[in-house]
């Protein structure tokens, strides 16, 4: 069977019925009587994988509901397209490609074929020559076109190309060569390169220009003009961008192309999506700043939580429950989005970084067969680290009307290399972390207002209903292994939930549209050109930006 037709609507399912007979008989389940009628709760939903601990107590479900969203899961046939994505079939369909980010994590002996070819020693291969790169500059050793040694790296890339390396970058700070800056620019905004490049020294910055395409014009643009400050800055020609500029990319031909010698490039395959790509060649600037070692612990950690979804049962997997709770509160309370709430500075792009992850695979709206949905589909997924946020917008979450599943993550232990009195603060901040999860889930009755002696006209507007589910991700600390297991576990929640919608995850036409406009638009703004098709209220907008510009 061909995994396009694996599945109809889940909506046409009895079991998705079964939850929405189920659903209507719960009413309005409220925790705190979840919680009086079973002490055992919170002990028993706990589910632990690798270094991460998952107490998912606090969310609006009884058994019966779990056992009714994994009747759902088995309808779809979540495992069934999880094991075709192991093997490497080519599950996204809108590309024929087959979907093995896995295969980038997976051990040396390792057999994952597509094709009838075994990916895996081509993986490895790569992993090695990034690992000698990254030595080579890392000791010095690589040097720039005068001979003086590389002591910046930038990142040129978007989406995929960006925000992985970014934020795993910003997550393992601490384990980062500290002689070393590392930059990101991504953005078509001139301004993004030249605050990145502003006060560096041409002779020591290392270009990595990652892009999958090779094509994606914000990219090309900003290494286009990287080139140029760098040889400007040198005096020097063409030959000095050997040294200075390393691709990461599907293509080389298009590398070739721009002028970097393909020798020079780090390759991978259409087989791993630019959201899913962070582990593989596009992870180089990463590796560089924090070893070759520190980055196959964080490869390790993906793996981990791999064969955690590969093998473990239903009632246990993590990523098969988070996708579940997720289609528990989209379908069937009709929540809109979803908090990713990290505990750790360090986490500050997490959730920028699951924007892309989720947003990109499951903002669809039709099934794998074009037919059209009927139900919802991806949430929008938002959040910023605690407690910034906590002083910002949780006033919403804890008062507003809007239900908004979240997910707390948490660590016992500050990095290792935070000075003793500002480690102290941590127990302030996990004290946060823990209050804020207590103070959604049970709240505030009017009595207990009032118990307080709170004057009766204020009680309704100091009472919390509570109620707002969470889950809690705590673990040791964040190191390289634990960041691969988070953020294997958001890849394969998404999987899961696209895989009960039906949708295809692993495209992303959506972005297409607004990039040929804009191409079609640019002559308009540059050259006052009359670009047939353009809609009026565009046209005026145009118009009023030209002349805002002295055109
Ligand atoms: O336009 C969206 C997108 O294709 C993302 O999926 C991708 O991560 C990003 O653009 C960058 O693409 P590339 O790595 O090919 O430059």
């Amino acid at each position: 069977m061909n995994a396009s037709d694996r599945q109809a609507a889940p909506t046409q399912t009895p079991e998705w019925q079964a939850l929405v007979k189920h659903r209507e008989e719960l009413g309005e389940v409220r925790l705190r009587e979840l919680f009086a009628a079973d002490p055992e709760r919170a002990t028993r939903s706990v589910l632990e994988v690798g270094d991460l601990h998952i107490d998912h107590s606090k969310h609006l479900v009884t058994d019966e509901t779990l056992r009714l969203l994994r009747e759902l899961a088995a309808a779809t046939d979540v495992f069934g397209l999880r094991d075709a994505m192991f093997r490497g079939e080519k599950i996204n369909t809108t590309e024929d490609r087959a979907v093995l980010h896995i295969a980038l994590r997976a051990p040396r002996d390792a057999v994952i074929e597509v094709d009838g070819e075994n990916v895996v020693p081509g993986v490895h291969a790569v992993l090695d020559k990034m690992s000698a790169f990254a030595d080579r500059v890392r000791s010095g050793e690589w040097t720039g076109h005068t001979g003086r040694r590389i002591r910046n790296v930038v990142n040129i890339g978007i989406g995929g190309s960006d925000l992985g390396p970014a934020m795993a970058h910003e997550a393992l700070r601490s384990f980062t060569d500290r002689d070393l800056t590392v930059r990101f620019v991504s953005n078509v905004d001139g301004s993004d390169l030249h605050e990145a490049v502003r006060d560096l020294d041409p002779a020591e910055t290392l270009f990595i220009v990652a892009s999958k395409t090779f094509t994606t014009i914000e990219t090309i643009t900003n290494a286009t003009s990287a080139r140029n400050w760098l040889l400007t800055g040198l005096r020097a020609g063409q030959e000095a961008v050997a040294k200075h500029f390393v691709a990461l990319s599907t293509n080389a031909e298009k590398v070739a192309e721009f002028g970097i010698d393909t020798s020079h490039m780090f390759e991978f395959w259409d087989w791993v999506g630019g959201r899913y790509s962070y582990d593989s060649a596009i992870g180089l600037s990463l590796m560089i700043a924090i070893g070759p070692e520190r980055f196959r612990e964080m490869l390790d950690g993906f793996h981990l939580v791999d064969e955690h979804f590969r093998t473990a049962p239903a009632e246990s997997n993590v990523p098969l429950l988070m996708g579940l709770l997720g289609i528990w509160y989209g379908n069937f309370h009709d929540a809109q989005s979803h908090a990713v709430l990290p505990y750790s500075h360090y986490l500050s792009k997490f959730t920028a970084y699951l924007q892309q992850l989720d947003m990109e695979s499951n903002g669809k709206s039709v099934q794998r067969d074009g037919e059209p949905v009927t139900y919802q589909t991806g949430p929008v997924v938002w959040g910023t680290p605690g407690t910034n946020g906590q002083h910002a917008y949780y006033q919403l979450i804890h008062q507003g009307t809007k239900l908004i599943p979240a997910d707390f993550i948490g660590f016992a232990e500050p990095v290792a290399d935070l000075q003793p009195g500002l480690a102290a603060q941590h127990d302030l901040l996990m004290a946060n972390f823990f209050a804020q999860t207590q103070a959604l889930a049970f709240g505030k009755t009017p009595d207990e207002v009032r118990a307080e002696g709170v004057p009766e006209e204020l009680v309704p507007h100091k009472t919390f209903k509570g109620n707002h589910p969470t889950t809690t991700i705590l673990a040791t600390s964040l190191t390289p292994s634990v960041l691969g297991q988070l953020v294997a576990l958001y890849e394969h929640k998404v999987f899961v939930q696209g895989a009960v919608w039906n949708i295809d995850s692993f495209d992303q036409w959506g972005v297409e549209l607004g990039k040929v406009l804009a191409k079609r638009v640019e002559p308009a703004l540059t050259e006052g050109a009359d670009v047939p098709g353009l809609d009026s209220s565009t046209k005026a907008l145009v118009a009023k930006y030209r002349e805002l510009r002295g055109r």
